[in-house]
C-alpha cells in the first residue's frame, strides 16, 4: 500500500526541500518508487535540487486545471523513474485543495509506494491541503528554539484540522558535538509538536561537496547520508538506532 506525507515545518529554510529529496532518493534505492509533489507554488525549488528545472512543461496548476494528466506532469527523475517530481505551481496564488491533493495522491499511489508532498513553511492554506491529504505528517524543524517553537505552533494548527493524523518530527541540522545554548532537547521538541522523534540529521558541509559532486548528500558514505537511509528505513516500519 502507497503512503502520503506532508512535509511540513514552523520557520522557513529548514530543510524540508533537503528531507523530501535525499528521503524519496533513499526510498528508491531501498525499491520503494517515490514521488515528490512540490506543494510550494511560487516557490518551487525540488527541481532546482533535482537538476531537473529545463525538463518540464507541466507543473502541479496545470493538473489541477485539466492542462495535462497526472502522468503527463510527473518528472522522472533517477532509477528509470523510481525516483519522479511533479513540479511546483509557478504562481504564486495557486493553492490546491485538500480534495485535488488527495485524489493526486491515490493516483500516483498506483505507481509510487511513497508520495512526499513538499510544503511551504507555516501553516498557511497549502500546507493545511497538504496535511489533510496525507496520510501523515513529518514535521522539520532545527534545533534552536527560533525554529521549534514556530514548528511546535505549525503541529498545533494542523493537529485542530486532523486531530487523528500519524505526526513525527525530524530535527535537522543539529551539532554533532552537542546542544548549543538555544537549541531544545529532541525531548523538548518532541513535547513541544506533539509528536514522536522520526529522526535527527547533522548540519554538515557535504551537502555543499555533494551538490559540487552533481549527486544527493544520501547517495554517499558520510554519518548524516546514514543517518537519512535511516529515517526512510523507519519510514518503510523497520526498527533502525538514532545514530547520535
Ligand atoms: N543537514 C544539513 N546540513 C547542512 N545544510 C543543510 C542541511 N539540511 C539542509 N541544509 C541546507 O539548508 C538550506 C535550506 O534547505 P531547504 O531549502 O531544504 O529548506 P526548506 O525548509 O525547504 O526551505 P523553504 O521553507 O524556503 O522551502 C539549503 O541550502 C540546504 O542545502
Ligand atoms: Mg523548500
Amino acid at each position: 500500500m502507497s503512503q502520503s506525507i506532508a512535509v511540513i515545518s514552523g520557520k522557513g529554510g529548514v530543510g524540508k526541500s533537503f528531507f523530501c529529496v535525499n528521503i524519496a532518493a533513499a526510498l528508491a534505492m531501498r525499491g520503494k518508487p517515490a514521488l515528490i509533489i512540490d506543494a510550494d507554488s511560487g516557490m518551487r525549488n525540488a527541481d532546482i535540487i533535482l537538476r531537473k528545472s529545463d525538463s518540464f512543461v507541466y507543473d502541479l496548476s496545470d493538473i489541477d486545471k485539466g492542462n495535462c494528466s497526472v502522468g503527463d506532469a510527473i518528472v522522472g527523475v533517477a532509477g528509470g523513474g523510481r525516483l519522479a517530481l511533479i513540479p511546483g505551481a509557478k504562481d504564486p496564488d495557486f493553492i490546491p485543495s485538500p480534495e485535488f491533493l488527495k485524489r493526486l495522491a491515490e493516483e500516483a499511489g498506483k505507481k509510487y509506494a511513497f508520495v512526499l508532498f513538499d510544503a511551504p513553511a507555516g501553516a498557511g492554506a497549502v500546507v493545511r491541503s497538504a496535511a489533510q491529504a496525507a496520510d501523515s505528517i513529518v514535521i522539520i524543524t532545527n534545533p534552536q528554539k527560533e525554529a521549534a517553537l514556530p514548528a511546535a505552533a505549525a503541529a498545533e494548527t494542523v493537529w485542530k484540522l486532523c486531530p487523528d493524523k500519524p505526526t513525527s518530527v525530524v530535527i535537522n541540522r543539529v551539532d554533532p558535538k552537542g546542544l548549543k545554548k538555544r537549541d531544545m532537547s529532541p525531548d523538548q521538541i518532541m513535547d513541544a509538536c506533539h509528536a514522536r522523534l522520526l529522526g535527527v540529521i547533522y548540519d554538515t558541509d557535504e551537502v555543499e561537496e555533494a551538490r559540487e559532486n552533481r549527486r544527493l548528500l544520501v547517495s554517499g558514505k558520510s554519518r548524516e547520508a546514514v543517518q537519512l537511509r535511516n529515517i526512510a528505513a523507519r519510514l518503510c516500519g523497520e526498527r533502525v538506532p538514532l545514530l547520535l
